[in-house]
């Protein structure tokens, strides 16, 4: 983890990641870039488990691949070149968390970002196969092109989350510039199926 403490906007997310996942689960990295989550994933869940990591760039897929063979950790992941909307197509078992770094891989020329519809069709993948106790992570950019307009829809989508089921908790510097970065933070509760029992 970095040692730049809060002034990195993930300390925090990753702090509750490391207290949650466990050796032997699975978990998604929905947008892999670089590879550094699917590592920071495939140190926690152990040889036994397994990180699905998605991206639909093949230089974000080399990229990870490579790091994470370099890092002697390759045999438990699975990288696959593939939009994190269809992740549903590949993904059929429960998982105890999923990461989202939205925007565009590092050092590109930014003409491939994350938009506000297939990354809320993701997100809606991932509490549905959402272990109860498990989250999502999600570190939102505005700084870019379509920045702001997606980080305005996930805003919405998260905020109307029904507050028994999920906690959705945010994060942001708010000493530094109105577009600087801010992670969301969604905890399954309890299943859908018991918050209907209890209302009734
Ligand atoms: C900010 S980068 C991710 C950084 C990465 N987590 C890391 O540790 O280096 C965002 C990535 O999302 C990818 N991306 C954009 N739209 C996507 C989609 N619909 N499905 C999967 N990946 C997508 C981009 O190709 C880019 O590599």
């Amino acid at each position: 983890m970095s040692n730049r403490g809060l002034e990195n906007i993930q300390h925090l997310p990753k702090i509750f990641l490391s207290s949650m996942i466990s050796e032997g689960d699975l978990v998604l990295d929905c947008t892999a870039g670089l590879g550094r989550d699917t590592l920071f994933l495939a140190r926690l869940v152990g040889p036994r488990g397994k990180v699905y990591a998605f991206d639909i760039q093949d230089k974000a897929v080399e990229a990870t691949k490579k790091l994470l063979q370099d890092e002697g950790l390759l045999k438990r992941v699975e990288v696959l070149q593939a939009d994190h909307a269809d992740l549903r197509e590949w993904i059929k078992t429960e998982i105890k968390a999923a990461v989202f770094n939205l925007g565009f891989l590092p050092g590109s020329d930014h003409q491939t970002v994350t938009n506000a519809e297939s990354t809320i069709e993701a997100i809606k993948g991932c509490l549905e196969l959402l272990a109860v106790k498990g989250a999502v992570s999600i570190t939102v950019y505005r700084g870019h092109r379509g920045g702001e307009e997606e980080a305005a829809a996930l805003n919405v989508f998260t905020a109307s989350l029904p507050g028994k089921v999920y906690s959705v908790l945010q994060g942001t510097h708010t000493n530094q510039k109105a577009d600087s970065p801010y992670w969301i933070m969604i905890q399954k509760n309890r299943r859908i199926r018991d918050e209907n029992q209890t209302a009734g």
